[in-house]
């Protein structure tokens, strides 16, 4: 029998992808999302791929009752993936409460509700949001947490200890904690990727948009960072890469291939790009010019983060593959493909 998987937020960028790869790898998936930043059509585009459709149900994380009643309804789950949150950093500073509420209450009903529903382990989605600007790059996981510089960091960095405090009040659960770096591009059979509700505030989704002609102008914020172009460095990661590593921590958790209680891991390529580095290389694979300005900084923007892997290499046993170039035609792909479809 197949072993049952709960994916948060499955039906969203990272979760849909991460939702192909558990089953690709044999698990049986059931998504909960609460469709707030995707929509239920990601469902088919998961089946068109993998021949499999997930159990969906449209679920808030907050709702403990719905919650209760899910994990009665599919009993014998082995592990969760939590993803669903809310992560829009300037919308965090304008709706602190919401966001609070939102990240903070799903995960404490999720880990209250794992023991009562013997669910053992919990893999989480952090980001490297937890580092502020590191003092030492690349920055690995020893690196100290930082105050977070928006609300939506701050539920990241909270949301890590209420894993450590959980975990050490209640041994029998465990987790596994995955610091992204910023995951981008698309599935390669451009059935699913990255579509934002409204304008989005990501860089890739504003970058594609506007390669297609649905944004006029890209601005480029910040010109006089301390980098070599004067422009933000980040470490971008493909998602389908991303995903893969879910795929592994969970086989890490069931198999019990670590007598930690709690783990944490950076997943990034190890590899800095300023944003101006980036929709160059994009223009170059793809043939497309951006049409791009340079602004003033954005407020709460970290200068230059990228990640020291080696941690997850050698221990998780997990290494980002994809070029960047490749990565980035796939996610033109993808936003020609909504064109094609009409979606946008
Ligand atoms: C941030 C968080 C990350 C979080 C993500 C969710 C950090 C280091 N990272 O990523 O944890 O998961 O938000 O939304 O805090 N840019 C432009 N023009 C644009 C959009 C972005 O120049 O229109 C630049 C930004 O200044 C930044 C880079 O592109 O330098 C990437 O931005 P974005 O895609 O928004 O991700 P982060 O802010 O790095």
């Amino acid at each position: 029998m197949k072993e049952k998987i709960l994916v948060t937020g499955g039906a969203g960028y990272i979760g849909s992808h991460t939702v192909v790869e558990l089953q690709n790898a044999g698990y049986e998936v059931i998504v909960i999302d609460n469709l707030s930043n995707s929509n239920a059509g990601v469902i088919d585009g998961i089946e068109r791929i993998t021949g499999i459709r997930p159990v969906f149900e449209k679920l808030d994380c907050n709702d403990k009752e719905g919650l209760t009643a899910l994990l009665e309804k599919n009993k014998g789950i082995k592990g969760i993936i939590h993803f669903a949150a809310s992560k829009a950093v300037g919308e965090s500073v304008q709706k602190p409460l919401l966001y609070y509420r939102n990240n903070l209450v799903s995960l404490i009903n999720l880990l209250e509700l794992m023991p009562e529903h013997g669910v053992e382990n919990i893999v989480f989605s952090s980001s490297c949001t937890v580092y502020g600007q590191p003092d030492i790059l690349p920055v690995d996981e020893n690196a100290p947490i930082k105050p977070a510089l928006s609300p939506y960091g701050n539920t990241k960095q909270i949301n890590e200890e209420i894993i450590r405090d959980a975990v050490y009040a209640n041994p029998a659960v465990k987790s596994i904690i995955l610091r992204y770096f910023n995951p981008i591009g698309a599935h390669p059979s451009v059935e699913i990727g990255e579509l934002p509700n409204g304008v989005p505030q990501n860089l890739i989704p504003f970058l594609t948009q506007t390669a297609i002609g649905i944004r006029e102008q890209l601005s480029v914020f910040g010109s006089d960072y301390d980098t070599t172009d004067g422009s933000c460095i980040r470490d971008y990661i493909n998602v389908v890469d991303l995903a893969k590593a879910h795929v592994i921590a969970v086989e890490r958790m069931l198999r019990k291939k670590s007598d930690k209680d709690v783990e944490i891991f950076n997943l990034g390529t190890g590899r800095g790009l300023s944003v101006l580095e980036l929709i160059h290389t994009f223009e170059k694979a793809t043939g497309v010019k951006v049409n791009y300005k340079i602004v003033g900084r954005r407020e709460g923007d970290i200068e230059k983060v990228w990640a020291n892997p080696d941690y997850a290499n050698n221990v998780l046993g997990w290494k980002s593959k994809e070029t960047v170039e490749d990565t980035l035609l796939s996610a033109w792909k993808w936003q020609l493909k909504l064109r094609e479809k009409g979606i946008m």
